[in-house]
């Protein structure tokens, strides 16, 4: 197991730590120049360095981004090989700009479905960033909160089963301990682009209290000042986790 979060890891003020990204509007984009939807894609691509870079400037520690979602299967298999080779393509180019720009990665989601070359690539990714701190990045792969929410169930139900953990204990604290994210703060702040305002099976639990900006930006129009505008509007805003003002 990974060490967990630092919890001297401290917020900036009035700056999300944690900012999660539903990355929409690819397809919408590509389509409004009269190109292939993979297109969309690889101009989503770029825009993930321009973002992840811009994190430490607007007091963001923690970036997670949804890249491809256990239904975004159903998709055309073209459109579904093509999205695989870009994540291959992706972390083969990034690797030493993302080792020596201090940032951490890391997947969550089910591997079981992808294919060994990309798993293969994926942990020599973890590995090689493995002593970074500067930026924790987070890339949703084959992720979908309910099928996160049931196989940590199914662990949990194990250890259960096996003795290591008695029934009686299980609260709040327990569950998350089981999910990808645990080493991981909750978000912030979810943005999503495109104009849905829909969650779409992401970070279920751990989004509880998250607060949530829908923009209507197609992802690979999103630029960095975006980006800052919605972390600073964010400072803005009183969270009261279910309490009321002092
Ligand atoms: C949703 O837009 C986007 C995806 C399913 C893929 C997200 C992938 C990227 C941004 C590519 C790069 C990511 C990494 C980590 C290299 P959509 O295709 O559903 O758009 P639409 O709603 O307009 O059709």
């Amino acid at each position: 197991m990974t060490a967990a979060a630092d919890p001297q890891d401290a917020t900036v003020e009035g700056c999300p730590r944690h900012v999660a990204i539903i990355m929409d509007g690819n397809g919408r984009w590509a389509t409004q120049r009269g190109r292939p939807r993979l297109f969309g894609h690889h101009a989503g691509a770029k825009r993930v360095r321009e973002i992840v870079e811009a994190c430490p400037d607007f007091g963001v520690k923690y970036l997670t981004i949804f890249a491809f979602s256990t239904e975004n299967w159903k998709r055309t298999q073209v459109e579904v090989a093509g999205l695989m080779t870009l994540f291959r393509r992706y972390i083969s180019k990034e690797m030493r700009h993302l080792r020596e720009r201090g940032v951490r990665v890391r997947f969550i989601g089910d591997r079981v479905r992808l294919d060994d070359k990309l798993i293969k690539l994926m942990n020599e990714l973890e590995e090689a960033t493995a002593h970074n701190d500067h930026v924790n990045l987070t890339i949703a792969l084959n992720y979908g909160g309910r099928d996160e929410v049931a196989r940590a169930t199914q662990r949990l139900a194990q250890d259960v089963a096996e003795g290591r953990l008695n029934p009686d204990n299980v609260d709040e604290e327990t569950l998350p301990k089981y999910l990808d994210t645990y080493v991981l703060p909750d978000p912030d702040l979810v943005i999503r682009t495109s104009g849905e305002a829909r969650i779409s099976n992401f970070l279920l639990w751990q989004s509880a209290y998250a607060e949530y900006e829908f923009i209507d930006t197609l992802w690979p129009d999103f630029t960095r000042a975006e980006f800052g505008a919605l972390c600073a509007s964010y400072g803005g805003r009183e969270r009261r986790f279910g309490a009321v003002k002092a």
